[in-house]
């Protein structure tokens, strides 16, 4: 089978790739991606030779290039992850992301219907359907629960999942989506919570916890989110949508506070800062459909998982440096410089 990974240089896709090289070794994997900021090929050194692997440089959202590849490549399968993926950023500058999440994802979409294809997936994300409140542990998402957006990142996904349903209905793409939470482990790009806050304290700099730190994300270990889109594309119905989630709800502040804890630094390194803008309070996903319908199940719990991932950091020192030693101290400065440092008492 020929399989196109959109994005597959970056954090989800690499692991994906992995995951399925692994799994499927007879499968051909090509993948797609535009290697912006946050990809990164050096993830994908180790299969650059394997005759079963072609990486291809290319943005989703140039039409012609895409015809090209899969009039080229012939793909069975065409798994789409490449997105910008970071809310900070959509909130800085919506626009790259209407032109990548949504324009991108219908270039994809239209050269699935041109020239034919067994199975189209988008990866989205639990962000579409907004946020649940604090005091009501009893709600989570479910595949029926309305889309309402709270962020520029999410409207694009949004926008993005919609498009996929109205391909589905109208010109009978046979398309999937998943919908998953927060994932966490190796290659996580250190604009996000957990690297970040891992990279920051391994150099005994401040950790930015956005407001009083007590927002809820449901963490899924990376694996688990491959595992599902795996059984998704091989055994998942067309035009179903399954959440991805494994029930890790945890407050920033402490998954920080874990952080902290396994690498032996003080909570005096924490700092409240300005929250993020209409940042979401709660994330929480019911996994029940993809359970009952695939019988898949998380197989990482929290506590192992970010034991993993910090090990990982340790481990992989090079792969985060060459990162942050380039543009992204700039990011840095200019998504950070600017956030007062709040009181925690008056939060
Ligand atoms: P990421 O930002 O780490 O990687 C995105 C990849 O897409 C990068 O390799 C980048 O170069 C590539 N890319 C960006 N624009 C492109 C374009 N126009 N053409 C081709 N390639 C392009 O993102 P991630 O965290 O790995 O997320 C992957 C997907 O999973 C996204 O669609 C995201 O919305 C979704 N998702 C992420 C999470 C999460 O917790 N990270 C959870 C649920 C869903
Ligand atoms: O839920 C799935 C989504 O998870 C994906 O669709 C997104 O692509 C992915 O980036 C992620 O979105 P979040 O906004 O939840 O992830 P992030 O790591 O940016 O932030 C996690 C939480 O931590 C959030 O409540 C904001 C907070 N935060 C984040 C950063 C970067 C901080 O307190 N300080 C920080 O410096």
């Amino acid at each position: 089978m020929n399989i196109i990974v959109t994005g597959g240089a970056g954090f989800i896709g690499a692991n994906f790739v992995y995951y399925e090289h692994k799994k499927h070794p007879a499968d051909k994997i090509i993948c797609l991606d535009k290697l912006t900021y946050a990809g990164n090929l050096e993830t994908l050194a180790p299969l650059m030779e394997k005759p079963n692997f072609k990486f291809i440089k290319a943005d989703i959202a140039d039409r012609k290039t895409v015809y090209k590849i899969f009039e080229q490549e012939k793909p069975d399968i065409v798994v789409n992850f490449a997105a910008e993926s970071h809310v900070d950023r959509s909130i800085e500058n919506p626009e790259i992301f209407l032109q990548t999440n949504v324009i991108g994802t219908s270039v994809l979409l239209d050269a699935c219907r041109k020239y034919g294809i067994d199975r189209y997936h988008q990866v989205s994300t639990d962000e579409v359907y907004g946020d649940l409140p604090l005091d009501r542990p009893d709600l989570f998402f479910t595949e029926q629960t309305n889309l309402h957006t709270s962020s520029p990142y999410s409207a694009s996904k949004a926008s993005a999942d919609l498009l996929v349903m109205a391909y589905h209905r109208t010109y009978k793409v046979p398309a999937t989506i998943s919908r998953c939470s927060n994932n966490y482990g190796p290659y996580h790009f250190p604009e996000k919570l957990i690297p970040l806050m891992i990279i920051n304290a391994l150099s005994d700099k401040k950790l930015p916890v956005y407001g009083d730190g007590l927002n809820v994300r449901d963490w899924l270990y990376v694996e688990d989110h491959c595992a599902a889109i795996d059984l998704i594309i091989r055994k998942g119905k067309v035009g179903e949508v399954y959440n991805v989630g494994g029930h890790n709800e945890r407050a920033n502040i402490d998954v920080v506070k874990t952080i902290l804890q396994q690498l032996g630094k003080p909570e005096s390194l924490i700092e409240h800062v300005t929250d993020r803008k209409g940042h979401d309070r709660r994330y929480a996903i019911d996994p029940t459909k993809i359970h009952e319908a695939l019988g898949w199940e998380p197989a990482t719990k929290f506590e192992d998982g970010i034991k993993k991932t910090v090990q990982w950091y340790l481990d992989n020192r090079d792969w985060w440096m060459n990162i942050i030693s380039g543009d992204y101290q700039g990011y840095y400065e200019r998504m950070y410089g600017q956030r007062e440092v709040l009181e925690y008492a008056k939060i």
